[in-house]
């Protein structure tokens, strides 16, 4: 299989082959991972634990009140999760939360299976959106899912949530599908992001 590295004019390393999507070492995705280290103004990430649940579930609440103009009741339902509820997705599933003053304003999950990971329940407080919350999370995410040795990120979000396909692009995922009329009826739009 042939492999070609590149550079690009912005000096953006690619890593390509004829048979997979392009593998951009992205730059926000690097500059969030320095940030969180060097305790610049990126949020704090870390993984969750047992005693932050209600304040996720009460961030998953307040996100999905905010967006629930014209979403399936049942999809709302779903993505508002119950402290019990979250406690049982937390079984299967890596979740890292952003702080910033102590507070929870972001939460991000990971799931491995089958050899490959998958980002889910991607939420950011609304008030705190455009602030690099969601690059830090999956850059942590990113982080984690390679010390876990998978080759792969791939996420899914409604065909409705432009703001999500921005930022998956954003952070260096390729659009690969569409799945039609799939969960609650709705168009779900496919990314992945090589490793
Ligand atoms: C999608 C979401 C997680 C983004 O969180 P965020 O913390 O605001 O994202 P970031 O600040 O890290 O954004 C990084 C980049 O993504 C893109 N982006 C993010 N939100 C965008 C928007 N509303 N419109 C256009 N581009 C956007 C931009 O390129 C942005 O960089 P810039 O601000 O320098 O232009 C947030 O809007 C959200 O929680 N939405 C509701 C829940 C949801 O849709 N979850 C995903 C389900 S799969």
């Amino acid at each position: 299989m042939s492999v070609a590295a590149l550079e690009t004019r912005t000096g953006v390393r690619i890593v390509a082959d004829e048979h997979r999507p392009a593998r951009e070492e992205t730059p926000h995705v690097a500059a969030a991972a320095a940030g969180a280290s060097k305790g610049s103004a990126e949020p704090a990430v870390e993984r969750v634990t047992h005693q932050e649940v209600p304040a996720i579930c009460a961030l998953y609440k307040k996100v999905w009140d905010a967006e629930k103009t014209g979403l399936p009741v049942e999809l709302v339902k779903t993505w508002q999760p119950t402290p019990l509820e979250f406690t049982s997705w937390m079984e299967g599933v890596t979740y890292f939360a952003a702080r910033r003053e102590g507070r929870v304003i972001g939460v991000v999950g990971c799931e491995l299976r089958h050899g490959s990971g998958r980002l889910v329940h991607l939420v950011v407080d609304p008030d705190y959106r455009r602030q690099g919350v969601a690059t830090a999370l999956i850059a942590a995410e990113i982080d984690w899912a390679k010390r876990a040795g998978v080759p792969e990120l791939w996420a899914d979000a409604l065909a409705r949530f432009e703001a999500a396909h921005a930022l998956f692009r954003h952070v260096g995922f390729t659009e690969c599908g569409v799945l039609h009329r799939h969960d609650w009826n709705e168009d779900v739009r496919l990314f992945e992001r090589l490793l």
